[in-house]
C-alpha cells in the first residue's frame, strides 16, 4: 500500500480454486499496489456508469495505468432501469469493437448495478474473462460485488437472468462512499441490517448503538458494519456457493422485496428499500408462523425505520403480490418459499400457505 492508502481489513472467500479476498480501507482505489497482484492482461476495461465515471474512473485509471497500458472506460447509463440485454449488449459492443480476446479483464466500478451487469457481462464474454469488483456505494460493499451472483432484470422478473461468476477480488474504498446521496446510503443500511437477523443477534444491538455513526457516514461505524457484513457473507458462501440450500437465507425479506420492486417497475424504489419493507414483512411471517415473539419483529422494524427506511409496502394487492411472488427463484413448482427467522440470529426457509402470505400483505402494505 502507498503511504495515503489504509488497509483496514481483508476478508478472504474460501471457494477452493474461486477464493479470492476483499479488501476494505481507505485509499485503496489510488494505490497502485491494490491492483499489484492482479494478472496482466491484453486489456483492461473499467465498467461504470454516468454517475460514478465523473467522480472514481479517472482515479482508477490512473492506479491502472502502468500495469495496463490499454485501458479503456465503458460508461453505462446508471439505474436499475438499466440493468437489461441492451446494457450488456453495449458492452460487448464495446469489447468486441475494440479487440479484446479472452485475456481482457474488466473492473466493475460503481453500485450493485454495474457490478451485476458488468459481472454478468464477464461471465459471457466469450464464455467467461476476468473481472473484479470495485464497489462505490454501501450495498455493494456489504453485498452485492461479494459472492459472484451476476443478473440482469427481466420485465417479468428481477436477477432473472444471470450466472455464478467469481471475481478475482473485491476493493472496497470507504471514501468512495462521501459521495452517496443520503437516500443510497439508507437502502445500503438495508443489506446491513439483513446479516443481523438471520445470522447475527449481537450485531442487532451494535446497530441499535450505531445506526447514527452510520447514517453520518462516520468511518469508523463503516469500517465495522462492511467488515462484519463482508465476514457473514463470505462465511454463507464459502459453505454453498451455488444457492443449494443454505445461502437462501441471504435473501430475507428478497421474496416481498423483488415482488414490490417488478410490481411498481424497476427503479421507483431502490432495492435496499424494498428489501427493508420485505423484512419487516418476512419477519411479520415468522412471527404468524409461530417462529419468533412479535417484540422481536417490532425491534426488527424499529432498526429498518430507524435507518430512514419505508416499513410499509406500497398497495399493489395481494393477488398481485402473490402473482409476483410465484416468479421467485426460490419457489418449487409454483410453491412459494419464504426466508424466516427461526430465532433472532437464526433463519430458515419454509414453504407457507398463500393465505399466511396475503395476512402479511394486507397488514403491512398501504390499503
Ligand atoms: P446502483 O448500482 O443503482 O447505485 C445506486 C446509485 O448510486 C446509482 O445512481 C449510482 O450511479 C450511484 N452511485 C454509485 N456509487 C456512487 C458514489 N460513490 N457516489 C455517488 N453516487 C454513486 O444501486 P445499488 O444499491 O448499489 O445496487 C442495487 C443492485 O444490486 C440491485 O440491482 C440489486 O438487485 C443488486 N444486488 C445484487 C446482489 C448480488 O449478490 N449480486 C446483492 C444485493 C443486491
Ligand atoms: N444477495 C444474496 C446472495 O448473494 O446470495
Amino acid at each position: 500500500m502507498t503511504s495515503s492508502a489504509r488497509l483496514v481489513a481483508r476478508v478472504p472467500i474460501n471457494l477452493g480454486s474461486r477464493s479470492y479476498d476483499i479488501l476494505i480501507g481507505s485509499g485503496l482505489i489510488d494505490a497502485p499496489s491494490t491492483w499489484a497482484d492482479l494478472p496482466q492482461a491484453t486489456t483492461a476495461a473499467i465498467v461504470t456508469d454516468g454517475n460514478v465515471a465523473p467522480l472514481y474512473a479517472g482515479r482508477l485509471k490512473a492506479a491502472l495505468s502502468t500495469r495496463y497500458p490499454k485501458l479503456m472506460v465503458i460508461e453505462l447509463p446508471a439505474g436499475e432501469a438499466h440493468k437489461d440485454w441492451g446494457t450488456v449488449n453495449s458492452i460487448f459492443d464495446a469489447l468486441l469493437g475494440s479487440g479484446c480476446d479472452r485475456k481482457a479483464l474488466l473492473f466493475a466500478l460503481g453500485g450493485g448495478v454495474v457490478g451485476d451487469v458488468a459481472g454478468f457481462a464477464a461471465a459471457c464474454y466469450m464464455r467467461g474473462i476476468a473481472y473484479v469488483q470495485v464497489p462505490t456505494t454501501l450495498l455493494a460493499q456489504v453485498d452485492s460485488a461479494v459472492g459472484g451472483k451476476t443478473a440482469i432484470n427481466h420485465a417479468l422478473g428481477k436477477n432473472m437472468i444471470g450466472a455464478f461468476h467469481q471475481p478475482l477480488k473485491v476493493v472496497a474504498d470507504i471514501d468512495t462512499l462521501c459521495s452517496l446521496p443520503k437516500r443510497e446510503v439508507a437502502a445500503g443500511l438495508a443489506e446491513v441490517i439483513k446479516y443481523a437477523p438471520i445470522a447475527d443477534a449481537g450485531l442487532l444491538d451494535w446497530l441499535e448503538a450505531h445506526l447514527g455513526a452510520l447514517l453520518a457516514l462516520d468511518a469508523t461505524a463503516l469500517q465495522t458494519a462492511i467488515q462484519r457484513s463482508c465476514e457473514i457473507k463470505a462465511s454463507v458462501v464459502g459453505g454453498d456457493e451455488r444457492e443449494q440450500g443454505p445461502r437462501a437465507i441471504l435473501n430475507f425479506g428478497h421474496t416481498f422485496g423483488h415482488a414490490i420492486e417488478t410490481g411498481l417497475g424497476h427503479g421507483h424504489w431502490l432495492h435496499g428499500e424494498a428489501v427493508g419493507c420485505g423484512m419487516v414483512m418476512a419477519a411479520d411471517l415468522s412471527v404468524r408462523l409461530g417462529l419468533i415473539e412479535s417484540a422481536d419483529s417490532l425491534r426488527l422494524k424499529r432498526i429498518i425505520a430507524g435507518a430512514g427506511l419505508p416499513v410499509r409496502g406500497p398497495s399493489l394487492g395481494a393477488d398481485r403480490y402473490l402473482e409476483l411472488m410465484r416468479m421467485d427463484k426460490k419457489a418449487e413448482g409454483g410453491a412459494m418459499r419464504f426466508v424466516v427467522l427461526e430465532g433472532l440470529g437464526r433463519a430458515g426457509v419454509r414453504a407457507v400457505p398463500d393465505q399466511i402470505v396475503a395476512e402479511v400483505i394486507e397488514a403491512n402494505s398501504a390499503a
